[in-house]
């Protein structure tokens, strides 16, 4: 069966929005490397261990830009950039798993935080995935990470599996855990018609 269309409000508050960024300009990567920062800073989660500083980050999220299977979603609170989430899509030599794309590197900074801008964000991720015709979004994520792990329950998302070597950070170790959500692209079979029963080792 697909997980349920993450729900959010009929309408978006005003000073709550998600877009997918192809550029950003100077006074938005400012935002955007400042608030990576402060999630890091607060505990990370995401990939980073150590705060990056602006150059390191801005050259990073330039990057990811450029790269043909990542798309870069930034959320803004009034107007100024909190956070931001990747979409990776599979290799075009992975034809057996074009079907499939994965979500990443999401977080909010704190001070950003508690406004529904995650889950508004993961909805628009959500889209675009469908939109791109895939039908399964998976993730992985720190087991520490216990806001993110509740939120993408709340949402959906089936975990799959554990990782007990999942991640090193400041010398201990940390145990991971895998989810995926399967997505509607609204043309052709439903996915849950397509998966269910049809599963082939
Ligand atoms: C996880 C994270 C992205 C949530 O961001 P956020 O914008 O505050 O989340 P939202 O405001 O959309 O809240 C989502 C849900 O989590 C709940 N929530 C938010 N903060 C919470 C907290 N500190 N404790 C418990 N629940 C919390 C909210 O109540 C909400 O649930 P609801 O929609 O049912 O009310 C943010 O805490 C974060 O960046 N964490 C560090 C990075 C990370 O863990 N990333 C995920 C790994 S890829």
């Amino acid at each position: 069966m697909s997980g349920p269309a993450t729900e959010l409000p009929h309408v978006i508050p005003a000073h709550l929005s998600v877009e997918r960024v192809a550029e950003l300009d100077d006074h938005d990567i400012a935002e955007l490397c400042e608030a990576t920062d402060a999630a890091i800073i607060e505990g990370g989660g995401f990939g980073w261990v150590e705060p990056q500083g602006r150059a390191a980050l801005e050259r990073h999220f330039r990057g990811v830009m450029l790269v043909p299977e990542r798309e870069l979603f930034v959320a803004r609170l009034d107007g100024m950039v909190v956070g931001s989430a990747q979409l990776v899509r599979p290799h075009r030599n992975n034809e057996a798993q074009a079907f499939a794309a994965q979500l990443t590197h999401a977080y909010i900074a704190p001070y950003g935080r508690g406004h529904g801008l995650a889950r508004l964000m993961i909805q628009r991720v959500e889209e675009r995935a469908a939109a791109l015709g895939h039908r399964v979004l998976n993730l992985d994520v720190r087991e520490t990470q216990a806001t993110a792990i509740a939120l993408f329950e709340t949402l959906g998302y089936v975990r799959w599996g554990e990782h007990p070597a999942y991640a090193r950070v400041r010398g201990q170790t940390v145990a991971g855990a895998y989810y995926y959500k399967l997505i509607e692209p609204g043309r052709g079979r439903r996915t849950g018609q397509m998966v269910s029963g049809q599963v082939v080792s």
